[in-house]
């Protein structure tokens, strides 16, 4: 069966499967920043966010918190189900950076006093704005019951990559998680979507808390594509020599 692109976003692509309740994602190596507005390739980004984000789903599947993530296919190339995403961007926060310092007028680097829960519009026109769970449930896009379970989840999401991240000996500084909804059996279920990687957390390095993710390219700090490499070496989803000679040899 030939697959057809369905959609096409600004670090992955999505495109139809043998199964209509399947699909396949794809990671491309673009790197976007600030809704478009920086752009660059990082060579092998796509392939290292396809194992990381292998690795943490198949991790989280193993504590009973559904997640999209059924197979990968290649270096590439995921199975997903299909969900009906609700169009919601859930950022956990541990430790305050990013758009929060800007916001709220804060010093980066700060332990919050427990973790953090936001929510912001999926809406690439209007830049993603700041929302709350009033908002959510007066435009219908969860309902309280949905807007619990994903609550619920992230937190535990954020308990379990924090203490993984940790026993690599690096700081889950915030995340950000998308969700979706699937009937199974005549029961409907919220289940995690997209991907975790370096593109959506920030990652710092325990002991010197060298920024490990996605900021290095957002804020030209230099080395674009260390973070991602440092990670998936250290989480041992791909040795270097593994990964050199994947990008060499690409299909
Ligand atoms: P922020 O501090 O810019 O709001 O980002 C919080 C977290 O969410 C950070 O880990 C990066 C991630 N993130 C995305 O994955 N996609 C986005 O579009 C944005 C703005 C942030």
């Amino acid at each position: 069966m030939k697959k057809k692109i369905i959609y096409e976003g600004k670090a992955k692509k999505i495109f139809s499967s043998a199964k209509p309740n399947e699909l396949i994602q794809h990671f491309k190596d673009d790197a976007t920043a600030f809704n478009n507005k920086k752009k660059s390739i990082i060579p092998g980004k796509g392939i290292i966010n396809n194992f990381i984000s292998e690795l943490l789903m198949t991790k989280l599947s193993e504590l009973n918190i559904p997640n999209h993530f059924i197979k990968r296919i290649n270096m590439r190339e995921q199975i997903i189900y299909k969900l009906d995403i609700i169009p919601i961007e859930v950022v956990i926060r541990n430790v305050s950076s990013g758009s929060i310092v800007k916001r709220l007028g804060i010093d980066e680097g700060k332990v919050l006093s427990k973790p953090l829960v936001e929510f912001f519009y999926k809406k690439d026109e209007l830049d993603d704005p700041l929302i709350s769970d009033e908002h959510i449930l007066n435009f219908g896009w969860a309902t309280e019951h949905e807007l619990e379970e994903i609550i619920s989840l992230s937190l535990r999401i954020n308990d379990f990559l924090s203490g993984y991240f940790m026993s690599i000996n690096v700081r889950l500084i915030d995340f950000k998680l998308e969700f979706g909804r699937m009937w199974k059996n005549d029961e409907l279920i919220i289940m995690l979507a997209d991907e975790i990687s370096p593109d959506n957390c920030r990652l710092w390095d325990t002991n010197t808390n060298k920024k490990l993710d996605k900021d290095r390219f957002r804020h030209n700090l230099g080395d674009e594509d260390v973070g991602y490499k440092e990670i998936a070496f250290r989480l041992g989803v791909l040795s270097e020599k593994e990964f050199k000679k994947v990008l060499k040899n690409e299909i």
